[in-house]
């Protein structure tokens, strides 16, 4: 059975001092035990969060990460810097890392292979933009994402640790949900590539989210898919009592 994981990105938002409001607001509200909740928060709050959360069954995360453990990469944060904070989850190629700053599969490859060597998890995105859905590519998109991104990784360094977040990129931040169907169809799409180069049994352990508009109001029938473990949610979750609503979903 796959424990569904809600994670919340904050993106660029909430500074330290906003961390910290919010964490006191959501300690007095009641989370849900059946699904596994994170927050991932820019760098700039995860020693906050990491201090607060490491208390709790909340799981913490980062936004990215650079390949290199140290060095002169002027503006980067390695996995070891995540890791002696206690972050557990990281969310490598995100569309916007993608689109705004241009990061190909390639990088992205070495960014997963460095997490996973540090014992971090990665949270790995993909889907397609507009044009591509309406030309009906949208799986070979997703197929050649995912195929390049985890190039050269073996079977038993996924166990346990990776999630796929599928985001189409028209429904993030747009208020367009893709309908839950869609939504399953790729995720049930992303498994059976996942059984393909790997193995059955890797592929129904993996944990896949679907993200894009996801809100209180549509999240119970997100959820209630075969194939989508949870949900990665960028403005609903930035609000204490909403991201609250989200994660007891079923309550
Ligand atoms: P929204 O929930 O704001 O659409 O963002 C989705 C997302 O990109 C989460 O990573």
């Amino acid at each position: 059975m796959r424990r569904p994981l809600i994670a919340g990105n904050w993106k660029m938002n909430m500074t330290d001092g906003e961390t910290k409001k919010f964490l006191d607001k959501l300690k007095s509200l009641k989370n849900s035990d059946n699904v596994e909740v994170c927050i991932i928060s820019p760098f700039t709050s995860l020693k906050t969060l990491t201090e607060f959360l490491n208390e709790t069954e909340i799981s913490t995360g980062a936004q990215n990460l650079y390949y290199e453990d140290n060095g002169a990469f002027t503006g980067e944060i390695s996995p070891i810097m995540l890791k002696d904070l206690g972050v557990d989850y990281v969310i490598i190629g995100h569309s916007e890392r993608r689109t705004i700053f241009k990061e190909d599969d390639e990088l992205l490859n070495k960014k997963i292979i460095a997490a996973l060597n540090h014992n971090l998890k990665p949270i790995l995105c993909c889907g397609e933009n507009l044009e591509q859905r309406e030309n009906n590519i949208q799986e070979k998109i997703v197929e050649n994402q995912i195929r390049s991104d985890l190039k050269g990784i073996s079977e038993e360094e996924l166990y346990s640790k990776l999630v796929i977040a599928y985001e189409p990129i028209w429904a993030i931040g747009t208020g367009k949900t893709a309908s839950s169907d869609d939504a399953q169809s790729m995720c049930k799409f992303i498994r059976n590539l996942l059984t393909k180069l790997y193995c059955e049994e890797l592929a129904d352990s993996v944990r896949i989210q679907y993200g894009g508009s996801v809100k209180p109001e549509n999240v119970a029938e997100i959820m209630s898919k075969d194939d989508i473990d949870g949900a990665l949610v960028g403005g609903a979750s930035l609000d204490a009592e909403s991201f609250s609503k989200l994660i007891n979903y079923g309550k």
